[in-house]
């Protein structure tokens, strides 16, 4: 499974890509937001974060109809080549994905919660398919069965080009874990639940442990 981060953070970005774990970013608006991000600045923002990750930057387009996600999602590719253009799940949605898919430009369809989303984003021509994980949980269902059951529903068949799954809406590392054990292909992942993936309580004890005995032989 591949690591994506989840952020539109730069430094966030930049600390990450320098663990050498990352194969890519995925943003949205709330996290462009997050970062007091402003529309003039949106495309630099984007550019900035593709020259950081050599890998897929997802950017969200923000329109409803079909014509004007294509024109947004022309312009977005247009930044960098490794733009993915992140699309909803909707009818609307799919029309746009088919569109820029005949184009050429690699689309990201989020907001998926169901197998038969999955299926017609595929369909559609979507390089990339983000089940969410978080969302579910959030209304107390379980998100990572949701997530197995597309992983498994999409391995069933051959859509004539490759679609890869993203786990999406992750907030702690049981969700990475389970991700994995479920077979997708690839984890965006926020920076906080990356940093804590990588630590464990043996990992810092058995360090300490082994600095402690490296003073005694220096000691020696
Ligand atoms: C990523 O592509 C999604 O936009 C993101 O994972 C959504 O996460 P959230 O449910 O925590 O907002």
């Amino acid at each position: 499974m591949k690591f994506f981060l989840d952020t539109a953070s730069i430094s966030e970005i930049e600390e990450a890509a320098s663990w050498g774990v990352i194969a890519g970013v995925t943003t949205n608006p709330s996290l462009y937001a997050r970062e007091g991000g402003k529309l003039s600045e949106f495309h630099a923002h984007i550019k900035r974060i593709c020259e950081i990750v050599d890998g897929p930057v997802s950017a969200e387009t923000v329109t409803l109809k079909r014509d004007e996600i294509v024109a947004e999602g022309e312009i977005l590719a247009d930044i960098h080549p490794n733009v993915v253009v992140k699309v909803p799940t909707m009818p609307e949605g799919l029309a746009a994905t088919k569109m820029l898919a005949e184009r050429e430009i690699p689309v990201n369809m989020t907001l998926c919660f169901t197998v038969p989303q999955a299926i017609m984003a595929a369909r559609a021509g979507a390089a990339y398919i983000s089940p969410f994980v978080g969302r579910f949980d959030d209304i107390s269902e379980d998100g990572i069965e949701h997530l197995a059951n597309v992983v498994g529903a999409l391995g069933n068949y051959d859509f004539g080009h490759d679609v890869e799954v993203i786990a999406a809406s992750i907030r702690h590392p049981e969700h990475v874990l389970q991700s994995a054990l479920m077979g997708a292909d690839i984890a965006t992942v926020p920076f906080a639940v990356l940093e804590k993936c990588i630590k464990h309580p043996l990992t810092d004890r058995g360090l300490e442990a082994f600095l402690a005995d490296w003073e005694k032989v220096k000691n020696s």
